[in-house]
């Protein structure tokens, strides 16, 4: 959808036709975040139109079908891409690809205007999505051969391993902006068990190159004990602490550092000005970082990380910063 046009949906229960671009998926989402009607009673499943393109996608599934075909696999650096918000592009020793939560605008506008441009059309293996919120479910933009959205569970291929742990999103607002309070106004519930579905989070192990990273997502800082437990130990943590406190607290973020004790620490979620607008109320993350006993501010949008040299690391702060990959 055109991010300048944000006439409102109406959801008014008769048979209309689906606003230009918008999924049926999407549509769900935004009459599940007003709470203005339910799923159930909007009979337009047969006149919904699928916002994704993937099948006008250029390029085709040979590089997968060559990773699919390898029974020995390359030693080396993992190679981490930063596209601002929580979208990273993890990339295995021997090239298999991960993007993680690309981002979009709200299709509803209830959000407001988050991102100053389409989320990149980048090429990747596999594109993968930690919950339906806007600023993580572009999964249509990668141009990738596989999509695993909200995939729980085990997943191989090639030198990548990926487990999924379902568990629930950050529901109490921690810092200025009551976001989770607008949930209430909108009559939906924010927090577990009884949760609106889009409050659901599927938190990942992404292991290859003999290094371990978690995806936080947006979860909620306070899991149980079998969700540690699922998750095991952690080389790489990514975390969204921004200077908002959005969706963490520095005290939330800081408890889960301690408790995973993870050589690197890759903060997400906070105001990037390459990717992301003031509207969206985050804050950067300096202050977090700067706080930290070690920390480094990176120079550029990517990383190359060796389970060998970060063995030594003890919750050492990789910044992106302002940095991002924006193609
Ligand atoms: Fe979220
Ligand atoms: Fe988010």
């Amino acid at each position: 959808m055109d991010k300048k046009d944000l006439t409102p949906i109406i959801a008014n229960g008769e048979k209309d036709k689906l606003a230009k671009g918008l999924s049926r998926r999407s549509f769900f989402m935004a009459a599940g975040a007003t709470g203005v009607v339910a799923a159930t009673s909007l009979g337009v499943a047969n006149e919904a139109n699928a916002q994704s393109t993937d099948w006008t996608q250029p390029g085709n599934n040979n590089h997968v079908i060559k990773l699919q075909g390898m029974d020995k696999f390359a030693e080396g650096a993992v190679s981490i891409d930063y596209y601002g918000h929580c979208a990273l592009k993890i990339t295995s020793p021997s090239g298999a690809s991960i993007m993680v939560d690309p981002w979009r605008d709200d299709p509803s506008g209830a959000w407001g205007l988050w991102f100053k441009q389409k989320f990149a059309e980048t090429p990747v293996d596999i594109t993968m999505s930690t919950h339906t919120h806007f600023d993580h479910d572009a999964i249509d933009r990668p141009v990738s051969t596989m999509v695993l959205d909200r995939m729980v569970g085990n997943f191989e291929f090639a030198d990548l391993k990926i487990t999924g742990f379902a568990d629930k999103h950050a529901c109490v607002a921690p810092g200025w902006y009551n976001w989770t309070n607008a949930l209430k106004e909108f009559g939906a519930q924010a927090c577990p068990p009884n949760n609106v579905g889009h409050m659901d989070m599927v938190v990942y192990v992404i292991e290859t190159g003999g290094i371990r990273t978690l995806i936080w997502g947006d979860n909620r800082p306070d899991p149980g004990p079998e969700f540690w437990e699922a998750i095991g130990e952690i080389d790489v943590l990514t975390l969204p602490v921004d200077g908002s406190q959005h969706i963490l607290s520095y005290d939330q973020g800081n408890a889960i550092v301690d408790k995973l004790k993870p050589k690197v620490v890759i903060p997400t979620h906070y105001l990037n000005e390459t990717t992301t607008y003031t509207l969206s109320t985050l804050a950067p993350a300096d202050e977090w970082v700067k706080s930290q006993k070690s920390f480094k501010m990176l120079d550029k949008p990517s990383l190359q990380l060796n389970a060998k040299e970060i063995s030594g690391m003890q919750k050492e702060f990789l910044y992106f910063g302002h940095h991002a990959q924006t193609a």
